[in-house]
């Protein structure tokens, strides 16, 4: 890393759903290599909480296999690792009972004056009844913060509920709302483009942007996570948290200071400025899918979603691909195309952002078609950003002209591990820095853009597109952009 790295203050990390999925994958693996770049000092703590019980040994057992399987091996020093493990402790304790709750304040007694962050790494029914028993068993102190992820809510009436639920234990300023998107390095970058730089700023805006694609990808398919994502679909799970998320960065006026409330006062602005789709519009703006067999990536051929859910029978979308306006001076006239889902053909996350043409060429027939300028920022797989321009192709004899990017990779670029959005985002949380999370006004707008859409589908015969899995999705997608005279940007990076 080329960059300082401030250890923070002591902390416990209680996490609740300490042996499950999201703490062995993605969490404690962050945590070591915050650890291992020296950034956790001495005395910092990581309690895994759940119902199951484990000795603190079997925990560190579990969590060493983890390392093993989510870290790079070159970094898995053995010494390291036993520092890292002995971190670690494990209480059982059920989120809707009494059970198991003094022996957490027992574990956490005396250590009052550390940061105490509950993440709550658990199905989000829990989210409440764990909050409520936090505040029963007197465990939430001055300097506790309370970490959830996503699905906040399914609709703007339950993501109330849920915030007014955890809102009972913890004043907002101690909630922290992860959307994992906003901690990847690539989006942080964004804002470093376009508030560190004074090139793009005068441009930024429907005078000279013709319009903004986002694409997020995956070539996975739902696999064992059928169950809850039969119930969400794709405008849930990925549109209504990580695209719009994205949408406002790109989209945000500048705010006065990286201060978390500078920046999310902005993005709300945006959020709130969406122009609604509903009923009687959701036919010409939005575009929902389902994949059907095919072929995926390494995977080779692949199920269609039908066979992989229960039941064999659903409605719900596994792609979609949505024109969104923004109605303010700046963006009115200016489309923000959106896609998202699941065995697409590739995996890929990027945003493009496409200018106006030139309003008049100077060069005859022979130098070729003219495009007009692109920025490509790609957040996933090879994260870096692209300018595309008209240049000269070298050489006498005629003015060729050829369209080729300005290139930035960052991994040749700065040559570093590039760390996961989660080590960002569990060290902010210590800091008490929100703002890469999200608020509960900025939550309560984008469910209040989604419900219309998600009732003007409910409210219509029309089943999602069927597409063969390995593909770009729906035909109908690629004619919603299309039929405006545009493309999906599908050049290769
Ligand atoms: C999660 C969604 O929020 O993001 C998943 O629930 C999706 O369905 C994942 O696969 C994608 O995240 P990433 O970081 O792999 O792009």
């Amino acid at each position: 890393m080329t960059s300082n790295i401030i250890p923070v203050e002591p902390f416990d990390y209680i996490v609740f759903g300490g042996a499950g999925d999201l703490a062995l994958r993605k969490l404690l693996p962050a945590l070591f290599h915050r650890r291992r770049d020296g950034q956790i000092p001495d005395g910092c703590r990581i309690v895994g909480v759940s119902r199951r019980g484990l000795s603190d040994t079997e925990y560190r057992t579990l969590a060493r296999q983890a390392l093993e399987s989510y870290v790079d091996r070159e970094l898995l020093d053995p010494a390291q690792v036993d520092g890292f493990l002995t971190m670690l402790s494990f209480v059982a304790a059920d989120a809707t009972s009494a059970s198991g709750w003094d022996a957490l304040a027992k574990t956490l007694k005396g250590r009052e004056d550390n940061i105490r962050a509950f993440y709550l790494a658990t199905a989000p029914e829990l989210f409440a009844p764990i909050c409520k028993n936090i505040a029963k068993a007197g465990l939430a102190t001055r300097k506790s913060r309370v970490v959830i992820e996503k699905p906040i809510g399914s609709s703007l009436d339950s993501a109330r509920k849920l915030n007014d639920d955890i809102a009972k234990t913890f004043d907002e300023s101690q909630i922290f709302r992860i959307d994992h998107y906003l901690g990847k390095e690539t989006v942080q970058n964004l804002m470093a483009l376009r508030f560190a730089n004074s090139l793009f700023e005068p441009q930024w805006n429907s005078a000279q942007i013709d319009h903004v694609q986002i694409t997020v990808a995956e070539t996975i398919g739902v696999g064992s996570r059928g169950p809850y994502y039969d119930k969400a679909g794709a405008l849930r799970d990925m549109m209504q948290n990580h695209l719009l998320q994205l949408l406002c960065l790109v989209a945000m006026e500048p705010p006065d200071s990286m201060d978390p409330d500078s920046v999310r006062d902005e993005k709300l602005k945006i959020l709130r400025s969406l122009k609604t789709i509903d009923a009687g519009n959701h036919d010409d703006l939005t575009v929902r899918g389902q994949y059907r067999a095919g072929a995926s990536g390494d995977e080779g051929a692949v199920p269609a979603y039908l066979d992989e859910i229960e039941g064999g029978e659903s409605r719900t979308e596994t792609f979609v691909a949505v024109k969104a306006e923004i109605e303010t001076w700046r963006w009115a006239g200016v489309p923000f195309y959106l896609r998202t889902g699941k065995r697409l053909a590739e995996r890929l996350s990027e945003i493009v952002v496409a200018f106006r043409s030139i309003p008049h060429s100077i060069f005859d027939g022979t130098a070729g078609r003219i495009r007009s300028n692109k920025l490509v920022i790609r957040l996933q797989p090879d994260e870096g950003v692209k300018l595309f321009l008209m240049v000269k192709d070298p050489g006498p004899g005629g003015m060729r002209l050829r369209y080729v990017p300005l290139d930035m990779s960052f991994a040749h670029t700065f040559k570093q591990r590039n760390p996961d959005a989660y080590e960002r985002l569990l060290m902010d949380v210590i800091r008490g820095n929100a703002t890469l999370f999200m608020r509960r006004d900025e939550v309560e707008a984008a469910w209040a853009w989604i419900d219309p859409i998600l009732n003007g589908w409910a409210n219509t015969r029309q089943k999602p597109q069927g597409y063969t899995a390995g593909t770009w999705g729906p035909s109908t997608a690629i004619a919603l952009i299309e039929r405006d005279g545009r493309t999906w940007y599908e050049d290769s990076f």
